[in-house]
């Protein structure tokens, strides 16, 4: 068992991804605090109570677990939250951010609450979590601190919320790595692919169903999709950045599905222009003229105007 005598805290723990990381700390020996308040995929409140679910299982197996029910987007909850695990096991070696939900709209459509509420969940809830944590990690000179992200910071249709988000949570992680590391704490951040009602349910279902018909996506790339593997894959590589042999990975991000696990090569320099004359200063008319053949040459649109 590679997580004997650590405690920790998995946010959004009661379904999906977190679930299966909970499971996964406890049956390596971590003690778990399973936070989930069974929100529904929109963030809307539930009778559900998911996180007792997960307490039950690990229970089952002889692990060690407890509930909590806080919102991620609540500061002073998730203060008690970083409490709850420090009063029950002693301590709070590692935290695992996976709560999320989505409000999807075309920008043209998305409410301001649609924005608020996933900033709120995913990149305050995010920082809330590590804010406190860390506070406390600090002082014992240890941590580990692992953050979701997703594909989406790339951009993503119908998502402009939660892409910013996503984006965000990579630039909290890398500063967090930095500002936190000489304390003997990681921050690394992951961008999973896996089953859950997020990425598979009957209306994703159907607007794959559409586009395969419109010809927007292959009989392959739908076949993929509906084959998606489950969260169980995601959780090792989240389970080994907790552990004190990941010491050396600090302000990484990594994506994690069945049978592949990658990292990204972003944020470095890629093409350069450059001036010496006039100041350093380019004029406009100098960028309409070189930039298409230069920094942007071979670059496409990403999405260009309809044919009229
Ligand atoms: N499934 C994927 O392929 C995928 C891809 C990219 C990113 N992600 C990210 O992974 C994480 C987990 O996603 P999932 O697919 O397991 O989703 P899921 O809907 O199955 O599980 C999310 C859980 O988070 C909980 N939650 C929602 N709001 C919360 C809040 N304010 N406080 C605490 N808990 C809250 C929900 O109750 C739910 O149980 C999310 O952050 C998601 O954005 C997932």
């Amino acid at each position: 068992m590679n997580l004997q005598g650590k405690a920790g805290i998995v946010t959004g723990a009661g379904r999906g991804i977190g679930r299966a990381v909970a499971l996964l700390l406890a049956k390596e020996g971590a003690s778990v605090v399973v936070n989930d308040p069974g929100f529904g995929r929109g963030g809307e409140a539930t009778e559900e109570k998911p996180a007792d679910a997960v307490v039950a299982e690990i229970q089952a197996f002889q692990g060690r677990a407890s509930a909590n029910y806080s919102s991620v987007a609540d500061y002073a909850a998730t203060g008690r939250m970083v409490a709850q695990c420090v009063d029950t096991y002693g301590k709070i070696d590692f935290v695992v951010n996976i709560a999320g939900m989505l409000r999807e709209r075309m920008i043209w459509n998305m409410t301001e609450d649609d924005f608020d509420q996933v900033i709120a969940v995913h990149l305050k809830g995010n920082w809330n979590m590590c804010h406190h944590a860390i506070k406390v990690m600090r002082g014992a000179r240890y941590g580990r601190i692992v953050n979701f992200s997703s594909d989406a910071f790339k951009g993503s249709v119908g998502q402009c919320n939660y892409a910013a988000a996503k984006a965000g949570i990579i630039g909290l992680t890398r500063s967090i790595a930095r500002e936190a590391g000489r304390y003997g704490i990681t921050a690394n951040a992951m961008c999973p692919m896996a089953a859950t009602r997020m990425t598979v349910n009957d209306g994703v279902i159907a607007g794959w169903k559409r586009r395969l018909e419109r010809g927007l996506l292959t009989q392959a790339q739908y076949e993929s999709r509906m084959a998606m593997p489950g969260p169980e894959f995601v959780a090792p590589m989240v389970a080994y950045l907790c552990t004190e042999e990941s010491r050396d990975i600090n302000g990484q991000l990594f994506h994690a599905e069945r049978s592949m696990i990658h990292t990204y090569q972003f944020g470095e320099e890629a093409r350069a222009i450059y001036k010496y004359d006039d100041g350093g200063m380019f004029s406009v008319n100098e960028l309409i003229e070189t930039v298409p053949a230069s920094l942007m040459n071979g670059i496409p649109n990403v999405a260009p105007p309809d044919e009229q």
